[in-house]
């Protein structure tokens, strides 16, 4: 058994595989299938200040090798979370990363300072959801912006705070750079890339929202590419997601520079996506007599 400790931004995590938000709600459907303890952490569903009922159906759509969705970050708001989820998701054995995403500078860090003092490991600051007009990711998607909210938000924790990024911009490096300039512990990427499916026979599209965001395993090699160019622009932890669904990807994601790994759209087609991909990445790493899989992180070798 190989070691599968990693550190992120002083946050020690048993193994590096989290299911990403949105994918995993708060945790509770889970729990039937396998105890949370077995995973390295939970990122949980995307929260705002006030319950948000989302966008209206249909928000979710199959494409191949991948999914679109427009849920337009349906949440029960921040105080529910902290009142009716956390106190029971604390007792679980894993890390608590709460993925906040604010309409306003000021609703973000209202949130931030709402989850100061309570049992949350780390801020996952969401500057990044492409599909609600205001907020998401129109912060995401210019250095001064990004910079701008990253700044208050860091005035107002103690908390790691890593900030998520959003893959539709020109450069995601200089984002990265901004936000670290302004005091992210650590960066996660990729959110999901804005695309559209439309239903020949009526000509309409087939989500409400028209466009949504792609994920699954074909923006896989898109999310390599950007994690390694993040990762080799930054000194802070990166932490790789976007179609991983097998340890061997996970491999992959963290030789091109992941610290820590998270899984989303792979749970949708198999709950125990999370836990086969925790066995996948210790299998590998026995097989090639690899003690510990931090050894791997950003050793691949460009030509
Ligand atoms: O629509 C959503 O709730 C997605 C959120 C995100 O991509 O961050």
């Amino acid at each position: 058994m190989a070691d599968l400790r990693v550190e992120v931004a002083g946050v020690s995590f048993q193994n590096p595989v989290i299911p990403a938000s949105g994918a995993f709600g708060f945790g509770r459907e889970y729990e039937k299938f396998y105890p949370l303890s077995e995973l390295g952490g939970i990122s949980v569903k995307g929260m705002t200040l006030n319950p948000k009922d989302g966008n209206p159906a249909p928000r979710i759509a199959e494409t191949p090798m991948g999914m679109l969705n427009s849920v337009g970050l349906q949440n029960p708001g921040i105080d529910a979370f902290l009142e009716k989820e956390l106190p029971e998701l604390s007792k679980k054995g894993t890390r608590i990363i709460a993925n906040v995403a604010g309409s306003t500078v000021e609703d973000c860090v209202e949130m931030i300072r709402r989850i100061e003092g309570t049992a949350v490991d780390m801020i996952e600051l969401n500057i990044s959801c492409p599909n609600v007009k205001q907020g998401g990711a129109a912060f995401g998607t210019s250095c001064e912006s990004a910079a701008g909210i990253t700044a208050a938000v860091r005035k107002a924790t103690t908390k790691p705070l890593m900030v998520k990024l959003s893959p539709n911009v020109t450069s995601i490096t200089d984002i990265a750079k901004a936000v670290e300039a302004e005091g992210a512990d650590a960066v996660s990427l990729i959110n999901t890339l804005l695309g559209m499916k439309i239903d020949i026979n009526t000509r309409r599209p087939v989500l409400k929202n028209n466009v949504g965001g792609m994920s699954g395993p074909a923006v896989f090699p898109i999310a390599v590419r950007m994690v390694w160019q993040v990762a080799n622009a930054v000194k802070i932890p990166v932490v790789g997601m976007g179609g991983i669904s097998s340890g061997e990807d996970a491999i992959e994601m963290m030789m091109a520079g992941a610290s820590a790994v998270q899984v989303g759209a792979a749970i949708f087609t198999d709950p125990y996506a999370p836990v086969k991909i925790i066995k996948g990445i210790n299998d590998w790493l026995d097989t090639h007599g690899i003690a510990s899989v931090s050894e791997i992180v950003g050793t691949v070798q460009p030509w």
